[in-house]
């Protein structure tokens, strides 16, 4: 970030310096020079205006993708429909800024317009539909249904649909054989599986879409994506995490000091818990029985976070609506940063999320499993690890931090640093290759029955209590991520991270082969330590090292509940 600054300055420079040196050349050599100068300068403007879009804090880039949001509409649409014709009738409530189309069940797509009234003139030319046999809500929200009259325009070419859900693992692993190295491995696998610009805009609009219903109650509101959606880390298909934030509403605006005030009169509850509770309650009952498109509605208040879960068909969204959690939301805050300070750390993160869940070792379904969460905080303190380190401790965040990036959650400092430009960095050239291979073995002998993983420290610690695996959390340090993971699943976990590691160390699996899947693919087929892989992994070339892994493995079998062959902790590490 601070090298991109430091380029445009250098650019500049030189443009100020090649100005003064045009003014004593004839008039034809002026002309070349001012087509040049000009040409400098538009490449300098789009290289600055690129840096300062690169250097937007998570705060600016979240305010702007809501108010964009704000701004827009996602219609339902025939599938074969006249593209200009249907933006020419859009047109006539105001200028459309950006617009997509994509597939869930059925044509759907997404129109900004360049301002908030283009809306409010949309709305009114809109009419409730007359429905037979039923009735219908009258709610005008910003989801809509175009009527295409006669038939649809078969001469013109459709429209483009922009994919919105992953590719198989076959897919992938496909696509990642034709790699020429594993670096380039995985950096192609962030590319196919992260979240699309059209992605995120859509997880915005859904969020803005569920605000409207819930102003009804609460004007002031905020519904906010947190999580994968926002923290960079995000796959296409996850689920949209949303935080209702009603932190608008005790913002006070009365000047103190004229001695008569007054109060909202409130009802009170017993708990700020059982406040949270009764307002999700309510809202829960509005999305299932008023919001268009949300179906499977399930209020889950009794969770240690109270959610209500919902899937929202026209956008094909798994979404999850909480309350009164603003630490989650410093949470992917906090993650977004670190991956944004080195490319290598969201490649990592997306390689390890993707092998986790090829290996069941991650799950959508809540269990005993180790989240992705979990996992990218584990990518994060490996990181921290290193020598030279790649990423700053949490600590280290909070020192750099401002006076206006302080932050207190309930009694919790969650401050850290939001001006990425005041870290800085230690030089580390380690290869994606090289990381992935240790990140293996770091967690393949890693002390989990007595150490505790702290990122804030960026230190190994003593673990406070005998669950299985402790990841403190970052800004509840009481707290432990990783609670719900039981033994059997961290056995699992580390079995795995050590067949990684040892593949990793077999030349033959780096062998590039365009019949069979090498590298970061090879680690995506089923593994022996699940028993039933032993016969699909690499067949031909690889039922030999599968035998001799299954010997290694068997060789360190976990005994009495001890995850870890202590001996190998130190010689694997670094
Ligand atoms: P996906 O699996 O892609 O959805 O990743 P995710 O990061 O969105 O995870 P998830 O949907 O499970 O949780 C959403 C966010 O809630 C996470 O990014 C964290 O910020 C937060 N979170 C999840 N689990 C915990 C936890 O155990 N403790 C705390 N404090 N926060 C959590
Ligand atoms: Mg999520």
């Amino acid at each position: 970030m601070a090298a991109s600054f430091g380029v445009c300055r250098l650019h500049f420079r030189a443009l100020g310096g090649l100005d003064k040196f045009c003014l004593g050349l004839e008039p034809q050599t002026q002309v070349r020079f001012t087509s040049t100068t000009s040409a400098l300068k538009a490449q300098t403007e789009k290289k600055t205006a690129k840096a300062a879009k690169e250097s937007r804090t998570f705060q600016a880039i979240q305010e702007e993708r809501k108010e964009e949001a704000e701004r827009s509409v996602l219609i339902s649409c025939p599938p074969k429909i006249n593209e200009k014709k249907f933006l020419d009738y859009l047109s006539k409530h105001g200028t459309i800024n950006k617009h997509f189309f994509y597939n869930s069940y059925g044509a759907n797509a997404v129109v900004e317009f360049s301002s908030r009234e283009s809306i409010a003139s949309l709305k009114e030319s809109i009419n409730i539909p007359a429905v037979e046999h039923e009735a219908a809500v009258p709610f005008k929200s910003r989801l809509l249904s175009l009527k295409w009259p006669g038939s649809q325009s078969s001469n013109h070419p459709m429209p483009k649909f922009k994919e919105q859900s992953p590719p198989s693992i076959n897919e992938i692993t496909q696509l990642l054989s034709e790699r020429d190295s594993m670096d380039e491995q995985l950096q192609c696998l962030t590319e196919t599986l992260q979240l699309t610009e059209e992605n995120i805009s859509l997880r915005f609009l859904v969020c803005s879409l569920l605000r409207d219903i819930a102003g009804a109650y609460f004007p002031e509101c905020i519904i906010r994506p947190f999580g994968s959606s926002v923290n960079s880390f995000g796959k296409l298909g996850c689920d949209v995490d949303m935080i209702l934030d009603l932190d608008g509403i005790y913002a006070t605006s009365q000047k103190k000091g004229s001695g008569l005030s007054l109060e909202y009169q409130v009802k009170r509850g017993a708990s700020e818990r059982a406040v949270t509770q009764s307002i999700l309650s309510v809202i829960g009952k509005c999305v299932d029985q008023f919001g268009p498109g949300c179906v499977g509605v399930q209020s889950i208040l009794q969770a240690r976070c109270p959610l209500v879960r919902f899937a929202h068909q026209p956008s094909g969204f798994q979404c999850d609506l909480t309350a009164n959690n603003r630490v989650a939301m410093k949470s992917s805050e906090l993650l977004f940063l670190y991956g944004k300070l080195d490319p290598r750390v969201r490649h990592l993160v997306f390689s390890v999320r993707c092998w986790a869940r090829a290996h069941s070792i991650t799950s959508s379904i809540p269990g005993a499993w180790i989240t992705n969460f979990s996992l990218t905080v584990m990518v994060v303190f490996f990181l921290q690890q290193r020598n030279p380190p790649i990423l700053p401790t949490l600590d280290r965040l909070k020192e750099l931090a401002g006076p206006s990036d302080k932050c207190v959650i309930e009694g919790n400092d969650c401050t850290i640093v939001s001006d990425l430009s005041k870290i800085t960095l230690q030089q580390n050239t380690d290869t994606l290759e090289k990381l992935l291979q240790e990140f293996f073995e770091f967690y393949g002998n890693f002390p989990f029955n007595k150490a505790s993983i702290n990122i804030r420290k960026g230190k190994e610690q003593t673990k406070p209590e005998t669950t299985a695996l402790y990841i403190q959390n970052p800004f509840e340090t009481t707290l432990n991520i990783s609670k719900n993971v039981n033994a059997t699943q961290l056995e699992r976990f580390v079995a795995l991270c050590r067949e990684s590691a040892w593949l990793l160390q077999q030349k033959e699996i780096l062998k590039q082969s365009s019949d069979s899947p090498w590298g970061f693919a090879a680690l995506l087929l089923p593994s022996v330590t699940s028993g039933a892989g032993v016969k699909s992994r690499r067949k031909r070339k690889l039922e030999p090292a599968s035998s001799r892994i299954k010997n290694l493995l068997d060789s360190l079998k976990i005994k009495g509940g001890e995850t870890v062959a202590k001996k190998g902790s130190a010689n694997a590490r670094r």
